[in-house]
């Protein structure tokens, strides 16, 4: 019940001590909200980061992934003339010692009749070492010729059988449907004789 000015000056110390004590709890009525708010957002945050989460760490690759991602080489026991396949991000990649006359026959290539021209220079980092990507480019089937007793087509590279595509010692499409050469993956010499993927 409000009480008058008059009955407010009349009344003794002590009940308008109490009298103000009962007002005290409107005074901490906006500290408490403001805990209730700041208690509310911070679990909204908590709850916003914990359902973006999955997404958050899907965006970091798993240690495995970054594993394949690259791989080391040993270019040791090939002989010249010799290739390998190796398995790179689920990938065929063709590695070839090149002879001097394979890479003669790359380097004799007339640039302007290629369907997709391209140095040979400018496709590996030493001469005798051709390392692509061994999909074709033009619909994706694996070219034979990594063995010596496979079609090389008639450059000496590799042959596809699917619709007839010819790469030569370069990895160059010389022949047949495919639209640009065999990719080059990134990779880097670590010695003569190593070389690392990826
Ligand atoms: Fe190689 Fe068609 S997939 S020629």
């Amino acid at each position: 019940m409000d009480r008058t000015n008059e009955e407010q000056d009349n009344m003794p110390t002590s009940e308008l001590q109490n009298s103000a004590k009962a007002g005290e709890p409107e005074a901490d009525e906006p500290r408490r909200r403001d805990f209730i708010h700041i208690a509310a957002a911070s679990f909204a945050a908590v709850g916003i980061v914990a359902s973006f989460w999955p997404i958050i760490a899907s965006l970091y690759p798993a240690a495995d992934v970054i594993a394949e991602g690259t791989i080391t080489v040993d270019l040791g026991p090939i002989e010249p003339g010799q290739r390998i396949t190796v398995e790179w991000r689920r990938k065929p990649v063709f590695i070839h010692h090149r002879t001097p006359e394979e890479v003669a026959a790359a380097r004799s290539a007339p640039l302007l009749s290629l369907p997709d021209p391209q140095l040979d220079r400018d496709r590996v980092k030493r001469d005798e070492w051709l390392v692509v990507v061994g999909v074709c480019t033009h619909l994706g089937c694996v070219p034979k010729g990594q063995l010596a007793r496979e079609p090389r087509g008639d450059y000496g590279g590799w042959f596809c059988p699917c619709h007839g595509s010819q790469y030569d010692t370069s990895g160059r499409v010389r022949r047949g449907p495919a639209p640009i050469n065999l990719e080059v993956p990134p990779y880097r010499f670590m010695s003569d004789a190593e070389i690392r993927l990826g």
